[in-house]
């Protein structure tokens, strides 16, 4: 462990900081990576905590410094600037030069590449660091014998690792990153390799794991339905920047930005006008094309929303109900449209609808009753819950 004891003015207020937070398994402070030979960092000034018993994601596209962030934790990455601490452990602090290497972590990895060793059986590549570590030969029995009862893997001890399906192989990797039992586990992308159904159980196996074991869990994944429902906080990235951290539903329904909003599920943009907004926020919006559906909502990213001015009002596709048209007078909180093509996907059919006063946009109904194609719809918005925009901006993923 780290002396402290004697304070500059750095060390104080990164101490102050850690007394804060003394709960926290992991904590982040200020991070700073930029690579040799590239001009933009990969990761920027990044904060987080992680609990124990937390699943704490890092969700964004592909090279937004996920990676770099984890390896950073792990210590095969060296901040240019920042703080990490296990605990009360300081385990990197750039200011005086501080950085423990990755072996003096204890930290438990698992990467997208099941990465087990294939000249060894199931039971070597468990107890690798145990005997790295130079753990009694009888403890490393033990321990690996309850390692691979954890992933549900005992009986496969002596089962080379090419004989594993990838499920399997996975499941090892797990094992070989517990038996150490880490203060932070860090996964990588672990189940990208895996087919679709593997992916849901895999899923489920890490969330029941997790609440026996009680260790903070740092996550990676790009897949917004991983971090939706394994996550107790996400953190989303783009460019090296968090852009919003809280509980799933936070960023689900109170996105902070325009790439929060489209990042996290699908967006419907409708356009609309401010009819009257209170100070807690909220508003009333009148649609454009149907003046009688107004719907409340309040913005989260208040740039340039005001009362009488044209908003773009940002609705989940599960808020909007698809309905066949029964006359030529639209119901007060729908807004009528033409189905113009169907698709059926299996579990719901998608709707190219054309809704008069906006643009197109893709509307998803339930299988059991179909609208007829090209037949006129009305679309019954769910009346609040949504969020205002000044701006169309769009990432990808969401439609206007
Ligand atoms: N060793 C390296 N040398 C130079 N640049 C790197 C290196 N590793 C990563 N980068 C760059 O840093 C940025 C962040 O990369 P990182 O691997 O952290 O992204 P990521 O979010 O994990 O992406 P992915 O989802 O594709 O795995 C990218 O622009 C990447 O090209
Ligand atoms: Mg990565």
């Amino acid at each position: 462990m780290q002396n402290l004891s004697r304070k500059t003015d750095d060390t104080r207020r990164s101490d102050a900081t850690a007394a804060l937070d003394a709960q926290a398994a992991v904590r982040l402070r200020g991070l700073y990576k930029t690579y040799t030979g590239n001009a933009q960092p990969a990761v920027k000034d990044l904060s987080l905590d992680v609990c124990d018993g937390e699943i704490v994601t890092l969700l964004g596209p592909s090279g937004c410094g996920k990676t770099t962030t984890l390896r950073m934790v792990a210590g095969l990455e060296v901040p240019d600037a920042g703080e990490i601490y296990f605990g009360t452990r300081t385990v990197a602090l750039s200011s005086r030069r501080i950085f423990i290497p990755p072996e003096k972590r204890n930290v438990g990895m698992v990467f997208q590449s099941y990465a087990i060793w294939p000249h060894m059986t199931v039971a070597e590549n468990v107890a690798f660091p145990l005997k790295s570590h130079k753990f009694p030969r009888r403890e490393i029995k033990d321990r690996v014998r309850k390692a691979l009862e954890l992933v549900g893997m005992a009986g496969y001890e002596d089962r080379p690792g090419p004989l594993l399906s990838g499920g399997q192989q996975q499941r090892v990797a797990f094992a070989r990153a517990l038996v150490t039992e880490p203060q932070v586990l860090l996964l990588d992308e672990p189940f990208s390799n895996l087919d679709a159904k593997l992916r849901e159980q895999m899923r489920i196996e890490v969330k029941l794991l997790q609440k026996r074991l009680k260790i903070a869990v740092l996550f990676v994944t790009h897949d917004q339905i991983e971090a939706l429902s394994l996550s107790n906080r996400i953190a989303l990235m783009n460019a090296g920047v968090v852009q919003q951290q809280g509980p799933p539903r936070l960023l689900y329904e109170q996105p902070a930005n325009e790439f929060v909003r489209d990042f996290v599920g699908r967006t419907i943009l409708f356009k609309g006008r401010v009819q009257s907004g209170n100070p807690a926020g909220q508003m009333a919006i009148a649609l454009d094309g149907a003046p009688d559906c107004v719907v409340f909502g309040r913005t989260y990213n208040s740039n340039g929303v005001k009362s009488g001015g044209s908003v773009y009002i940002a609705i989940r596709p599960e808020d909007v109900e698809i309905l066949p048209a029964l006359s030529n007078q639209v119901p007060s909180g729908m807004i009528a449209g033409t189905a113009r093509a169907t698709l059926f996907v299996g579990e719901r059919i998608e709707y190219q609808v054309e809704v008069d006063g906006q643009r197109d946009f893709v509307i998803y109904g339930e299988r059991h009753s179909p609208v007829e194609e090209g037949s006129k719809v009305w679309l019954k918005l769910r009346p609040d819950g949504h969020s205002a925009w000044s701006s169309d901006w769009l990432s990808d993923g969401a439609q206007r």
